[in-house]
């Protein structure tokens, strides 16, 4: 009887102890991201995105449409397009048509799913998430929109933000994650690129003060075997430098001295296995540049989950944007024979996947941007130990990623331009000049 009573008083102590004790964390090894979903469209990508089995889901951004876009009019009572136009094309949605399209959001099926099996697994958060201009409420727009305040709250209520969280308390929805077990954590980094932005045009901040002094503490505090950023807008790529006049994209390069304090950053806090992911242009792609701290920086653009460029126009048609999208110079692309298209750019579809061998020596990563039945169409293999300052691949001969598009030759990088204009020639003298003009 006795023996019996200490040996469930043993047990019951180790039980206790153990349970006293924190959770282990699990090891992450598979995490997804996506953009630019429009709710009202149907959304077939998400069984392809539970089929993978992600971890953590990631969204980055036009999460919801929730501006109302009209259509363009050159004539009539509201003319959206050309210099008389006379009332703006993207207009912002009411409290409730926000509320009501997050609904639309939240309840599709697909993404359900994905919010069920997330919660099989033990994180205080599977899906996470920050915005970009059409879910944080206009088009384009920075911080001198006034509805900021509402949004922030609506859309922490779309990704079950806790009531208590500092995150409704602070202005800007950018915050912080770390996954994993020690020696293989895993920290993500999302960036709010709207509520602190100044104008387009204005090479001012796109962060803000606070935001920067939390940027700071984040990457300088406890390391981490991997560290993800994710950014609404594109933080390598500077497409606009080679589509400009005929148009322009939004992306850290357009704010260069923002661009420059970032690299900067992530170069002074001697951080490694650092990488961005981005998404808000309607198109896949993976860039790389070699020269902003001491080992390759990837970002792994993709969007969208429903809005892709290909998607709007008829499909006899794709092989003419799948050309000009080869033909648009690039200097951070990185083109290799995983590439569906000769362009390395996907137009269709598409959503992100990071993957992460721990058990290979050295540690390997994959990065992907996959379409809607799930097949890899850009990938890249690389691995921590190339992620890291003075890593031995970086030899001189290696950068390949190091110059800047705007230091491309004018010919070059006016390419599309020169083609478009010589084509608008060939039918008017007239619309050549228009162009050039942009
Ligand atoms: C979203 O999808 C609906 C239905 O297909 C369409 O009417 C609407 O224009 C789309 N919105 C955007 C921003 O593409
Ligand atoms: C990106 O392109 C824009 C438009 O050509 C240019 O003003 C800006 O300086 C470029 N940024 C970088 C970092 O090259």
């Amino acid at each position: 009887m006795a023996v019996l009573l200490l040996t469930s008083s043993v047990l019951l102590a180790i039980l206790f102890t153990f349970s006293a004790a924190a959770p282990p964390q699990p090891l992450i090894s598979r995490i997804a991201f996506g953009s630019c979903a429009n709710q009202t469209s149907p959304q077939p990508i998400w069984d392809a995105i539970v089929n993978f089995k992600p971890q953590v889901f990631i969204w980055l951004g036009d999460n919801i449409y929730g501006d109302i876009r009209r259509p363009f009019k050159f004539f009539g009572n509201e003319r959206t397009i050309g210099p008389w136009k006379n009332v703006p094309r993207f207009v912002p949605s009411s409290e409730d048509e926000m509320r009501s399209k997050y609904n639309i959001a939240k309840t599709n099926h697909g993404y359900s799913r994905l919010r069920k099996i997330s919660k099989v697994l033990y994180l205080p958060q599977k899906v996470i998430g920050t915005w970009d201009d059409h879910d944080y409420g206009l088009n384009d727009a920075g911080k001198e929109f006034k509805q900021k305040d509402t949004n922030q709250r609506l859309m922490l209520d779309f990704l079950d933000e806790p009531q208590d969280s500092p995150r409704r308390k602070q202005a800007g929805v950018y915050a912080s994650y770390t996954f994993g077990p020690e020696g293989r954590e895993i920290k993500v980094i999302l960036l709010d690129t709207r509520y602190h932005r100044d104008p387009l045009r204005s090479d001012g901040t796109i962060l803000g003060t606070a935001q920067w002094t939390w940027l700071e503490k984040e990457l300088n505090e406890g390391p981490s075997a991997i560290t993800i950023i994710g950014s609404s807008i594109q933080v390598l790529s500077n497409l606009s430098a080679c589509t400009g006049p005929l148009f322009y994209m939004e992306s850290w390069g357009r704010f260069p001295s923002e661009r420059k304090r970032l690299f900067s950053l992530i170069s002074d806090s001697k951080r490694d296995g650092v990488f961005f992911i981005s998404g808000d242009v309607h198109f896949g792609e993976i860039t790389r540049f070699d020269c902003a701290t001491g080992y390759p920086l990837y970002d792994i653009t993709s969007s969208g989950l429903t809005q892709a460029v290909e998607k709007v126009i008829p499909s006899f048609l794709h092989f003419v944007l799948q050309f000009l999208a080869w033909l648009t110079p690039t200097t951070m692309r990185v083109m290799n024979k995983n590439c569906k298209h000769k362009s390395c750019t996907y137009g269709q579809p598409n959503f992100g996947v990071i993957e992460v061998i721990w058990d290979a020596n050295p540690v390997s990563l994959r990065f992907e941007v996959r379409g809607v039945s799930g097949e890899a169409v850009n990938s890249v293999s690389t691995s921590l130990s190339e992620l890291r300052a003075r890593n031995p691949h970086m030899k001189a001969g290696d950068r390949k990623h190091c110059s800047l598009e705007v230091d491309l030759p004018w010919v070059v990088r006016r390419r599309l331009a020169i083609l478009f204009s010589s084509f608008v020639a060939g039918y008017s003298h007239r619309g050549s000049v228009y162009v050039l003009k942009g």
